[in-house]
């Protein structure tokens, strides 16, 4: 049992890996502003675990934070030290994540990402708290030739939230003071930090429950959440950025993860950490298939029996043509691979936002 800091644990991702971790009896600290999620992701989360007999019992504390925010990240840190129940470790997925509000917004992007993260790690290191799993894109990849892509390949971001997905990562490999003695993805500590940076490619699904899924505040721009919107009627068509893409139906190839096998490759990427000498490990998190927007709106379909009408659009700005995760090392390092397959992304995806077609904003 550790006690585990989860900063953002009431979005998205975080919610999904919060129930993982109450599942291996961790004792969970939540941190979050909810600027992009709600704290009944939590209750839900507590409602899930407690069906499936999991003792929730003291399990979990909700704290309202914010990472920009040093001395809201210190009290936290200071509270459980004075009660003689110091924080073991830390996953770090607070954060903002569009692409496009990065643009309109690189000094908001900054500051979340990668100042907010330089709080966290000041706290931590003052703390004595040096195991870190922190939330990494493959969007620091930028337009990358080689596909699949390894965690080998050159780092280049093309826009303002890569950027800084890219900092934080380096700031990182600083801390942990590297000795160069390992291949590229595995390098030894000299400082004594553990820490991995997951490069996540694209999360999507939802909990089988349909208790919590992703519930953006605002307009989605992702794929899933606009093919959802359409299968409920809560849009009337999907726009596809582009069918000339030099790919075999023109339209743009991604490498889509269910969010419980990103969970899960959490789960083997912490206890990889806690059982080994102080390191910085870097990991692809994937399923290494690739799947074009329409076998994805095909697939959706079928799963769940609507149709869902589309036009073709011009190609959006800053996309790619193709993104698959080259997962062998993830593989290799900590024995774990995607087992989730699209069918079952889409299903838990549609079931989720059929349940709850407002997210967890049911008024
Ligand atoms: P999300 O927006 O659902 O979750 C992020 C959480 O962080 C939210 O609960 C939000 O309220 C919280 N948060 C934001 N700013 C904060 C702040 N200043 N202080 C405290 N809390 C704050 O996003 P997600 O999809 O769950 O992503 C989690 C992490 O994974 C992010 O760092 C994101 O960049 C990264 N990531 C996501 C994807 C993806 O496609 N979802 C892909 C690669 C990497
Ligand atoms: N797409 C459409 N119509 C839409 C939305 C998306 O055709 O309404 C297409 C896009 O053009 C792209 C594909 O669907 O070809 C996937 O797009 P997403 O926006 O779902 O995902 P991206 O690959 O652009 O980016 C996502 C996250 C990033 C993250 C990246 C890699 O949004 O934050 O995956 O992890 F960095």
């Amino acid at each position: 049992m550790s006690r585990i800091l989860v900063t953002g644990g009431c979005g998205f991702i975080g919610s999904h890996i919060c129930i993982t971790l109450l599942e291996q009896n961790h004792e969970l600290i939540v941190f979050d502003n909810f600027s992009n999620s709600s704290p009944l992701a939590i209750e839900r989360v507590l409602n899930i675990a407690k069906v499936s007999n999991v003792n929730t019992k003291n399990k979990i504390e909700l704290i309202k934070g914010d990472i920009r925010n040093l001395l809201n990240i210190e009290d936290v840190f200071r509270k459980y030290f004075e009660q003689n129940k110091p924080i073991d470790s830390v996953l770090h997925f607070a954060g903002v994540k569009s692409v496009k509000d990065s643009v309109l917004n690189p000094i908001e992007y900054w500051g979340i990402n990668v100042i907010g993260t330089h709080n966290l790690l000041t706290v931590m290191d003052k703390y004595k708290c040096r195991t870190l799993v922190f939330s990494s894109s493959a969007t620091i990849y930028g337009d990358s030739q080689k596909i699949p892509i390894s965690e080998n390949a050159d780092i280049k971001p093309v826009n303002p939230y890569g950027n800084t997905k890219a900092a934080v990562e380096k700031i990182l490999f600083d801390i942990a003071d590297c000795k160069t003695d390992l291949q590229e993805i595995q390098k030894s500590s000299r400082s004594g930090w553990r820490i991995a940076r997951l490069r996540y490619f694209n999360p999507v699904g939802a909990h089988h429950t349909g208790l919590i899924g992703e519930s953006p505040n605002g307009t989605p721009n992702n794929l899933f959440p606009m093919i959802t919107n359409v299968a409920t009627g809560k849009r009337d068509c999907l726009e596809i950025f582009g069918n000339d893409w030099p790919t075999p139906d023109g339209t743009c190839i991604r490498d889509y993860i269910h969010v419980m096998d990103l969970a899960s490759g959490h789960i083997a990427a912490l206890n990889f950490l806690l059982n080994s000498s102080p390191q910085i490990l870097t990991l692809n998190l994937g399923t290494g298939r690739g799947t074009s927007v329409m076998q994805a709106l095909r697939t959706f379909e079928k799963v769940s029996k609507q149709k869902i009408n589309f036009e073709i659009l011009n190609r959006r700005s800053g996309d790619i043509a193709i993104t698959v995760a080259d997962v062998s090392m993830a593989e290799k390092y900590l024995n774990w691979n995607a087992k989730i397959d699209l069918k079952d992304m889409c299903a838990s995806s549609f079931n989720w936002q059929k349940t709850n077609p407002n997210g967890y904003d049911n008024t």
